[in-house]
């Protein structure tokens, strides 16, 4: 299998190699992670892209001369390797500040904190030419029903949203936004928890072109939802404008494994979507392959390493299996006796009216239903199909 390269666009958080495995329960097991360092190693790897919250690439605190040395240092990386920052997002969790969220914290002095802090990171984003900018709001939530007016915290969150993209636009930074859903993890019940979800928030914002999604695998699976379907969904909305892949094995903790280490087989049908769009011909998704994982707490560097390599080589074995699947004769004689082809016919005929359907005997009075009642459809056989490609024997 041929190694990743810069045109296969995989991208890397540098908070995910760069993660210390602090948990829960335990202190860090892995050093600190230089930025400079990661982002050799990546390129090594043949990832194309880095991306970083404000404080994974400036620690908090940091005096002005400092945040510039650490500016420099990392352009100069950039610099020598010709990896990019296709993305940038913002710590809005980490601190106790922001223990009741940031743009909808009940306390709006917090609040007004919260969007200063991102106007910040957008200049270094701007400056670092990324075109997407990510939030992720772990801490726009509650564990307490009554603690916090949902549909105030709503308003609050369009204010916030609509307030940065005006600053974008104002600034003229060409970057897109993309919200990322997640239902619980590190609070109880986190706002917009789906994909389903943020895509209907979107619709009420002011700037809503310039709003899209950053779906992750684990949190959809962790709200027992289809990833598959979710971009589907989104790609269908023209939403997806940056992804998070990874691994989950259902309904448990954020486990952020490597990807595939988990759903294998609904993985293989997210790298057929992304790649080859859908099978009525709906485009796929052409931005950066970004993992959001975390290396087993276990490992010392050398399996960060590894298992970064394995997010890359997962992905591209995958995408070598779709191609197969879908250029295999059996699969698309399989596909066509599914009528999957078929869906992709409007219902109604060209000019078609309910009356002319009220008029057609054939559509009602007329209609064979014991035939489409006792009829099969052919998807155990494109299941076991896909199976067999993904298990390597054909
Ligand atoms: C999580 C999230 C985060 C975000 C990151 C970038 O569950 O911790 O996935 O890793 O992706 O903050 O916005
Ligand atoms: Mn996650
Ligand atoms: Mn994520
Ligand atoms: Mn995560």
């Amino acid at each position: 299998m041929a190694a990743p390269t810069r045109e296969d666009k995989f991208s890397f958080g540098l908070w995910t190699v760069g993660w210390q495995a602090r948990d829960l329960f335990g202190e860090a097991t892995r050093p600190v992670l230089a930025a400079v360092e990661a982002v050799h190693r990546l390129s090594e790897l043949g990832a194309y892209g880095i991306t970083f919250h404000d404080d994974d690439l400036i620690p908090p605190g940091s005096s002005p001369d400092e945040r510039d040395r650490i500016v420099r240092e990392f352009r100069g990386a950039l610099d020598e390797t010709g990896l990019v920052v296709p993305m940038a997002t913002t710590n809005l969790f980490g601190d106790p500040v922001f223990k009741d969220g940031g743009f909808t914290s009940n306390d709006r002095s917090v609040r007004r904190y919260a969007i200063r802090k991102v106007m910040r990171n957008l200049d270094l984003a701007a400056e670092f030419g990324a075109h997407t900018y990510v939030f992720w709001g772990g801490r726009e939530a509650s564990e307490v029903d009554f603690g916090k007016d949902v549909r105030a915290a709503l308003d609050r969150y369009r204010e916030a949203i609509d307030t940065l993209a005006q600053y974008v636009v104002d600034h003229d930074y060409g970057i897109r936004f993309a919200l990322e859903p997640k239902p619980n993890e590190p609070r109880g019940d986190i706002l917009l928890p789906t994909i389903g979800h943020a895509l209907a928030f979107i619709h009420e914002l002011e700037h809503a072109d310039m709003v899209g999604i950053n779906p992750e695998t684990g949190h959809e699976q962790m709200a027992t939802l289809n990833y598959t379907h979710g971009i589907a969904q989104a790609l269908w909305a023209g939403k997806l404008f940056h992804i998070d892949l990874n691994g989950q094995k259902g309904p448990r903790y954020d486990q952020d494994l490597v990807f595939g280490y988990g759903d294998l087989l609904q993985a293989f049908s997210t790298v057929d979507l992304l790649d080859n769009g859908s099978a009525g011909g709906g485009p796929g998704y052409d931005g950066p392959r970004h993992f959001d994982y975390k290396p087993l707490r276990t490992e010392s560097i050398e399996g960060v390493w590894e298992s970064a390599l394995a997010n890359m080589e997962t992905y591209l074995a995958l995408r070598e299996k779709a191609r197969a699947f879908r250029a295999d004769p059996e699969v698309q004689e399989a596909l066509a006796a599914a009528w999957v082809p078929e869906l992709a016919q409007p219902t109604l005929g060209e000019g078609e009216t309910y009356a002319d359907l009220l008029a057609d005997r054939s559509a009602y009075e007329d209609f064979d239903i014991d035939r489409a009642r006792t009829q099969g459809y052919g998807f155990a056989r494109v299941q076991r199909l896909a199976v067999e490609h993904l298990l390597g024997r054909r």
